[in-house]
């Protein structure tokens, strides 16, 4: 006896317009899910900092698949009133060892709004990814690829990059399949770990691109990005993630990807050759 969700329950999407939220929502609208897609810019309007909207979205919702805000903070009210509107399941997206990160300053956004899922008295499951395989082409990345070259403060420490595809992919399959993951913390990573120099040497040949690859120190990083018109907070956070995985605590491969999906993990290279065959590199 299959205890999938029923094709009735609503679910709440929040980040609805982001990297994971639109392939989540696409997962389960194809398997009859309704799907209810919030974000500041989505058909239900959803804002973290302004609760007094909340409630609306969540009326009516079995289960919420939550990005976390940008901040520490608003996901601690937003489970109260999950709880209160009758909501039943919680999926979370998080950061790839967040209990490993220590007294670094990078995720303390993440770190609460796990907090926050955690405590709750719902089904909650959290899915920590490790940094996208997309961030190369639909995020941070991507410009400087196109422009000729990366410059990152990582060096020999190897990423364990993920693809997308497979997040949204267990976080569909969660959604689907109530009281099967209740509690549990999903590491979720690539099958390889690589370093930034790899990675950008296999987007380098498969785009036929002349793509260089440069380490920098992290307050190199902080004054580009600074540059670029960045915030000072905003720029010295990214650059703290850099920091904190050259510590090498987050740069293990996991089984968390064949625990939720019993497959493996895309490769590297097979998202390189999709995203270069649609010219995501070219100039
Ligand atoms: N990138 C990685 O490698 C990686 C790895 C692991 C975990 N994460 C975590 O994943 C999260 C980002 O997820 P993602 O990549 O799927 O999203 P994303 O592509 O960064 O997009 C952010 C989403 O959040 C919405 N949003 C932004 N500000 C908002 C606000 N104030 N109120 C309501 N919605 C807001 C945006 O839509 P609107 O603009 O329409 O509001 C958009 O849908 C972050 O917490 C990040 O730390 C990222």
């Amino acid at each position: 006896m299959s205890n999938a969700a029923s094709s009735n329950d609503t679910t709440l999407i929040l980040g609805a317009t982001g990297k994971t939220g639109r392939r989540v929502a696409a997962r389960l609208r194809l398997r009859g899910t309704p799907v209810r897609a919030a974000s500041r810019s989505s058909p239900t309007r959803f804002d973290w900092s302004a609760p007094d909207g909340w409630d609306a979205a969540l009326r009516g919702i079995t289960a919420a698949y939550v990005v976390p805000p940008p901040v520490p903070g608003p996901v601690h009210e937003f489970v109260a009133r999950a709880e209160a509107a009758g909501v039943r399941r919680l999926v979370l997206l998080s950061g790839r060892g967040a209990d490993t990160w220590g007294d670094s300053t990078f995720g303390l956004d993440m770190r609460s709004a796990e907090d926050a899922v955690r405590g709750s008295a719902l089904e909650w499951t959290v899915l920590r990814a490790s940094n996208f395989n997309q961030n190369f082409d639909e995020d941070l990345f991507h410009a400087p690829l196109v422009a000729g070259g990366l410059a990152l403060p990582a060096g020999a420490v190897p990423e364990p990059f993920i693809d997308i595809d497979d997040v949204a992919d267990a976080a569909a399959a969660v959604l689907a399949e109530p009281g099967r993951h209740a509690g549990r913390i999903y590491e979720l990573t690539g099958p390889r770990a690589l370093t930034f120099a790899e990675a950008v040497e296999l987007i380098s040949r498969a785009s036929g691109l002349p793509i260089t690859y440069k380490q920098v120190s992290p307050a190199e990083y902080t004054a580009a990005l600074v540059e670029e018109g960045w915030g000072e907070d905003d720029a010295h956070h990214v650059a703290e993630m850099f920091v904190l995985m050259e510590r090498g605590v987050i740069a293990e491969t996991t089984d968390g990807v064949a625990t939720v999906l019993g497959r493996a993990p895309r490769t590297f290279e097979d998202y390189v050759v999709r995203a270069a065959a649609a010219g995501a590199w070219r100039p």
